[in-house]
């Protein structure tokens, strides 16, 4: 169940029920592809405020096998997690990591990028995977066309994403999966063709989800390219659903994109940037293992986390430099609270109305900053 609460603009500010708790919108999705964001323990995830994470069926199904998940009561449990997951549905990972796959009708035939196993994608074994997870926002299997990409072979791909997204639906239903309180969402493909994004977006809401998402962006397009489709694709996304962009983005970009109507996100961005010595401000990011931050008694900026709150750039600095464990951990913190902390002004905004003028700011000092 999905409530609007107020619109400013094409913004909305709304709440998701799931099965482990309500989720307020616009929201940021820290990622947990193994069961783990990386370097965070689950108190850490939770101080940070983030109130919902994801997994991904790709890996999981892999290693340690979706069965064993199961036999550890879910996900939730098999992690110690109790706010709510969301789970992607792998076949964008098989694109990004496995080898020889191929793909027919009936679904993607791969080999695991970890020992070379033959292993089978469709869109029955990916509901069936995801309820074992016993995830509360389970994905439907799509195909991700790459950029660039023909016409016609996103035409094909769309058909395809289309008529797995159907079965998978159908599967669910039959299952109760959807009547006990588990939300599927559709994914919507087109690559850069507007009609192929708005035939699969209305094709997918006649199904009638829980909840929609935009694929296939953020694959290699410019930066206007991707804000440009989804700004297209938009107006084919049911008014009283959830909206979700996956794999995006800056925080720029998750600001033009609530701004255009768009509800969650999910990007490795803060975690993966953390173990670069990068961090986030509202002035840019910066790396802290520059030379200038040796002797800095200051802490990365001002915020209510526990790295901010506790230790200097220079302290920082230098478990980067030893290659200490915990600059990874303190930086995620950092980082992951900042995202969150982004979409909880945005949540703000949109209920003061002033989200449109208050973005745009934001946008422009953070990219005066970031030159
Ligand atoms: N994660 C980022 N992009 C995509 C996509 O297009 N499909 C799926 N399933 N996951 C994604």
């Amino acid at each position: 169940m999905f409530t609007l609460i107020k619109e400013d603009g094409q913004a909305r500010r709304g709440v998701l029920k799931t099965r482990h708790g309500d989720i307020q919108t616009p929201i940021f999705m820290p990622v947990g592809t193994q069961a783990t964001v990386k370097g965070m323990t689950p108190a850490q995830i939770e101080e940070v405020g983030a109130q919902i994470i994801l997994g991904n069926t790709y890996h999981l199904n892999i290693r340690p096998g979706s069965d064993l998940v199961h036999e550890m009561g879910g996900l939730h449990q098999f992690m110690n997690w109790k706010k709510p997951i969301l789970t992607d549905s792998g076949g964008f990972q098989v694109f990004s990591l496995s080898k020889l796959r191929k793909i027919t009708e009936k679904g993607i035939e791969f080999r695991s990028h970890l020992d070379g196993r033959k292993l089978f994608l469709g869109p029955q074994n990916c509901y069936e995977i995801q309820k074992n997870l016993d995830t509360d926002i389970a994905m439907v299997l799509d195909e991700c066309p790459p950029y660039p990409c023909e016409r016609d072979e996103c035409e094909s791909a769309v058909a395809r994403t289309i008529r797995w997204a159907g079965e998978f639906l159908e599967h669910a239903t039959r299952d109760g999966f959807i009547e006990s309180g588990h939300h599927v969402f559709g994914i919507i493909q087109g690559s850069i063709y507007d009609d192929l994004r708005q035939h699969c977006g209305q094709a997918l809401a006649e199904m009638d989800f829980p909840g929609y998402a935009i694929g296939g962006v953020s694959v290699g397009e410019p930066e206007e390219e991707m804000i440009r489709q989804v700004a297209a694709t938009a107006p084919v996304m049911p008014k009283g659903k959830p909206r979700y962009v996956m794999g995006v983005g800056t925080p720029p970009q998750l600001l033009k994109m609530v701004g255009l109507g768009m509800d969650m996100f999910d990007c490795v961005m803060p975690t993966r940037l953390a173990r670069h010595a990068s961090v986030f401000t509202p002035h840019g990011v910066l790396n802290l293992k520059n030379e200038r931050f040796k002797h800095d008694p200051n802490p990365i900026m001002e915020a209510d986390n526990y790295t901010c709150q506790n230790f200097s750039r220079a302290y920082l600095r230098h478990l980067i430099m030893a290659k200490e464990l915990l600059a990874h951990t303190l930086l995620s913190i950092h980082n992951t609270h900042f995202f969150l902390d982004l979409m909880a002004q945005a949540r703000a905004h949109i209920e003061a109305g002033d989200y449109a003028a208050w973005s745009a700011a934001w946008i422009e000092r953070y990219n005066a900053g970031n030159q």
